[in-house]
């Protein structure tokens, strides 16, 4: 997840050591690249390319930049590969304006090409050049700062913050739209940030803009205007009191705990990029004339694949073969070729064994593409095309928001695959929003009931199978009680003998399987099982289950991606309740490199 820190004050300074250290407070976010930029007397001095911050400022000396306004960027790549034109900040076409962004500027494809039509100076792929193009095009026309801000606010859609300035100035503006934003008051100086941990130690004062606002920041004040009219809000600036700690994880205690509460906006953000992207188009087009469909992957991302091939065959009537990664070399590999397509799906992007499979399947001239979170890494550049999960920065070791984003792309691709209307989607990220609110405090008492327990189930059937796999993941990963995965219909083929009385039973159930999770839940209760049912309300469930986790209403398709969240709340629970760290599990790394 990209970020941005812009900083102004009076009169020309040293402000290279400021910019570098804003930088270092905003890496936790996640980057590849690295930029700064001072603005001073009609002169802009742009610095910036692939690497740490410690290494990309050394080596461009970052600490001499001088200037009364400055502006760095972390760039986490999305659009355009990590390089050093693709990195941020970006300046027009002759060099006077210069601006960064965080987020996705999802119709960036488009305007650019607009803007070299114009007759612009495009250089990057980067949806930040875009930004800046934005506001020159009306600048170009007369406009006003403020109007062609306004104006370019109606062209740039996606989620994004985004800081600008201009040479022969004494300010900097800033405005977004979905995205985080918050500026800074000190003494002598204004800052804008993507966030706080950038600004607090250098002031405590702040506003926090809202979409559709604009602001301007001179160095002894801030002002706020409407985009819809241009007129100036109002807005008292708060005081912030938290620790630097609490601010990073976003006020919440742990980062696994900040990353599930945002699945929703990471959602909206997907949706939105995935609306936008021509590789989509590409991808189905490709997948629709396949032979055979493999989806490769591993652990979690598996379970994300798993479900993909159910929507795949239930919604787009096309069977997949979703497969563990070092599986497909063991077994499939020897039979694919030129015809076939795989999506080799990794969060990191480095799993070893997803990138041994990818090998063996482009050994065999097998058509590889990739759904990944960091961009940038082996499967994206290794891989014809590579859909981003558009997650930002995923810290905490048992991955939450990167799971619901791969089954969200999934279920996108399996609806472009049937010619369904995708507008269907949209209600995702307030259905997720929905779920986290009704659910939230009764899976964690659920969680204080079934604690002293070090074995159970987690059952689920069709779609909501691979939720209870993932379900099972993630209570074994970070609680270290055994959990096992399994189809609810297996369990009376054997497990059913380890019954006794209070054990523990999740059952995952979809709306039109109702009446066969009763007969398990029965099948278990009769044994002295405690049952627990996550599914849409139904009094079916509640008449014969002790406990139903209630889902919002939504779809057959829908409902099992919004039931892995109380699952998700429920490992977090019981791991914390155990006195253990969710967030950084004994034995396991985030990123597994090795076979
Ligand atoms: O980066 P990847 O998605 O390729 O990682 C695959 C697995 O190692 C990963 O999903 C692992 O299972 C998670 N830590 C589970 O939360």
């Amino acid at each position: 997840m990209c970020g941005i820190f812009g900083y102004v004050t009076s009169d020309e300074e040293n402000l290279g050591p400021i910019l570098i250290e804003a930088a270092k407070r905003l890496t936790y976010r996640g980057y590849d690249s690295v930029g700064a930029a001072t603005l001073n007397n009609g002169k802009v001095d742009l610095r910036k390319d692939v690497g740490k911050v410690e290494d990309v400022s050394a080596k461009y000396n970052f600490a001499e930049m001088r200037g009364s306004r400055g502006i760095t960027q972390l760039r986490w790549a999305t659009f355009g590969e990590p390089s050093q034109i693709n990195a941020q900040p970006h300046i027009d076409s002759d060099g006077d304006l210069v601006g960064a962004h965080n987020g996705n500027v999802v119709n960036n494809v488009e305007l650019r090409q607009q803007f070299i039509d114009e007759g612009m100076t495009v250089r990057s792929q980067n949806d930040g050049e875009t930004c800046v193009h934005g506001v020159e095009r009306y600048l170009n026309r007369g406009y006003e700062f403020i109007d062609a801000i306004r104006l370019a606010y109606g062209d740039l859609q996606g989620d994004y913050a985004f800081v600008i300035g201009r040479a022969n100035d004494d300010k900097l503006y800033a405005f977004k739209k979905g995205s985080g934003m918050v500026v800074g008051i000190g003494d002598g100086f204004t800052c804008v940030s993507s966030d706080l941990p950038s600004i607090l130690p250098l002031t405590r004062k702040i506003v926090r803009p809202q979409d559709g606002e604009i602001v301007t920041l001179w160095s002894d004040r801030v002002e706020v205007r409407s985009v819809k009219d241009g007129r100036v809000i109002e807005r008292k600036p708060e005081f912030v009191t938290e620790s630097m700690d609490a601010v990073q994880k976003g006020g919440y205690p742990h980062f696994m705990l900040k990353e599930i509460h945002e699945q929703p906006q990471v959602a909206r953000e997907l949706l939105h990029l995935l609306d936008g992207s021509p590789e989509v188009e590409n991808l189905v087009e490709k997948m629709k004339k396949a032979r055979h469909l493999y989806f490769v992957a591993c652990g979690t991302s598996y379970h994300a694949a798993l479900i993909g091939s159910v929507y795949f065959a239930q919604i787009a009537g096309r069977p997949a073969i979703p497969v563990l990664a070092p599986q497909f070399i063991a077994q499939y590999a020897p039979a694919v070729g030129y015809e076939d397509v795989g999506v080799f799906v990794s969060q990191s992007g480095e799993t070893k064994d997803v990138l041994n499979a990818l090998e063996a399947a482009e050994k065999r001239g097998m058509a590889s593409y990739g759904l990944a979170n960091v961009i940038g890494s082996t499967l994206t550049k290794a891989t014809s095309f590579c859909l981003p999960l558009c997650c930002g920065y995923e810290i905490s070791v048992p991955a939450t928001k990167t799971f619901t984003n791969q089954v969200i792309t999934f279920l996108y691709l399996a609806y472009r695959m049937a010619g369904r209307d995708t507008r269907e989607l949209e209600k995702i990220p307030e259905l997720m929003e929905a779920t986290m609110d009704a659910t939230s405090s009764q899976v964690e008492s659920i969680a204080k009931d079934i604690n002293q327990w070090n074995d159970m189930y987690c059952l689920g059937y069709g779609a909501t199978f691979p939720i209870a796999l993932e379900g099972a993941l993630k209570l074994k990963e970070i609680t270290y009680a055994h959990c096992e995965g399994m189809l609810s219909t297996e369990f009376k083929h054997g497990p059913l003998s380890a019954v006794s009385k209070g054990f523990p039973i999740i059952f995952v159930a979809g709306p039109n399987d109702v009446p066969l999770i009763i007969s398990g839940v029965n099948e278990v209760k009769v044994r002295g099982a405690r049952t627990i049912v996550i599914a849409e309300d139904d009094p079916r469930l509640r008449a014969n289950a002790d406990d139903v986790i209630a889902l919002p209403k939504s779809d057959a398709n829908i409902s099992p991606l919004l039931g892995v969240l109380p699952l998700q709340m429920l490992s977090y629970h019981m791991s914390v309740m155990r006195g253990f760290d969710p967030d950084f599990p004994r034995n396991l790394s985030k990123t597994l490199t090795v076979d």
